[in-house]
């Protein structure tokens, strides 16, 4: 996607051909800033801490950790590489709890890398599934844009006017390799020409819904930022023709971890009868799980909630703008900070797949 009119991604091999380059989201949106992760330790890292998000992108950065992992042991006797590899795997696994994206990378990464031979083999094996993995987020992220265009396109010939879209957090470009989930569908209703507006929650405590503000408006698509709880007068008001969310993991009955909030927001929808829509990627399903009650969900640090980041504004002359933090409760307040919430399927009126816009009952058939 774009940022002032040039290409990104937000995961690419580094041009040492020895290192995954990313987006550092953490200062995004005042600074476009690159990490180059050289070792499965920084991959590690970077997904744990969140220099990257966004479930299929840490999907994404897990397959690269695990090639980083295989360069760093090539010279080790094949015994003590599978030891250290595993070990190394197991350590991408465990970076991150809530998305299943993790795993399913993490899985993919061990079945290619036993299939070959020499460690050195095991390394080229290990690349070649990261790329694999990362050109077919690209493929699954334009066909979920595909099927959701055509929803909005419906709703647009149906009310004749410009269609108003709320999403929570950010299932955009920045959250898989490109494109996004969410977001491609809004990306394509864009592209065909189709009169659309985003309401973008804002997405305490991380604001995810400034990346998804920015990345919109970046890319052109006409969006307005909002409260966490403003969506439901929004709904009630008749201002929103349309949900449409990611997800982290969706469980086999069609209960969907995401963004802490969204839950709410589907209740809201399901209250105003407004269509609530899951873009659900194949990785993110887990048919392991029959339903969203065992879905680990992440608990974050209080910090976050207790204190905001952001951009200073510069003062006097040609002072530049500086990143401060500030206390937002008094000393001593505890707070308490679940990062995912859990929708039951009920509330879903359709998943966004790449094999269609689906219901919850055909998920398991069509997607495991
Ligand atoms: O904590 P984050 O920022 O990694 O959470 C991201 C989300 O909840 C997204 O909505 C989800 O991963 C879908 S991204 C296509």
């Amino acid at each position: 996607m774009l940022i002032e009119g040039r290409a990104h991604r937000s995961i690419e091999e580094g041009a040492d051909g020895r290192s995954a380059r990313i987006i550092d989201q953490r200062r995004l949106p005042f600074e476009l800033a690159f990490e180059d992760l050289r070792d499965h330790r920084q991959a590690v890292a970077a997904i744990r801490d969140m220099h990257l998000r966004g479930a299929p992108l840490i999907g994404a950065a897990a397959a690269y950790g695990a090639w980083l992992a295989c360069l760093e042991y090539e010279a080790l006797p094949p015994e003590p590489f599978a030891a250290a590899v595993e070990a190394a795997l197991a350590s991408l696994e465990a970076a991150r709890p809530t998305a299943v994206n993790l795993r399913w990378a993490v899985r993919r990464q061990r079945a290619a890398i036993a299939k070959a031979g020499s460690p050195r083999e095991k390394a080229e094996a290990a690349l070649l599934e990261a790329r694999a993995i990362a050109s077919e987020d690209l493929a699954i992220c334009a066909e979920i844009g595909r099927h959701g265009a055509g929803i909005i396109e419906a709703l647009h010939r149906k009310k004749g006017r410009a269609i108003n879209v709320l999403t929570h957090c950010n299932a955009g470009w920045l959250a898989t390799v490109d494109r996004g989930t969410a977001t491609a569908c809004l990306y394509e209703a864009n592209d065909r020409g189709i009169p659309l507006h985003v309401w973008v929650d804002e997405t305490r405590p991380r604001n995810q819904g400034a990346l998804t503000a920015w990345e919109l408006s970046q890319n052109g698509v006409p969006n307005t930022v909002i409260c966490d709880n403003s969506g439901g007068l929004l709904m009630r008001r008749g201002m929103v023709d349309a949900v449409i969310v990611g997800a982290d993991r969706v469980a086999r009955n069609g209960d969907v971890a995401n963004k802490i909030g969204t839950y709410l927001k589907a209740l809201a929808a399901h209250d105003n009868g407004v269509p609530f829509y899951v873009a659900l990627p194949s990785p993110s399903f887990d048919p392991e799980l029959a339903d969203g009650d065992s879905i680990p969900i992440e608990e974050r640090p209080q910090d976050e909630v207790l204190r905001v980041t952001g951009l200073a504004p510069s003062h006097g002359h040609g002072g530049g703008a500086s990143r401060v933090e500030a206390e937002l409760f008094a000393p001593g307040t505890r707070a308490a900070n679940p990062g995912f919430d859990v929708t039951p399927a009920r509330l879903v009126s359709g998943y966004i797949t790449e094999r269609g816009v689906l219901r919850a009952e055909a998920l398991a058939s069509a997607l495991a």
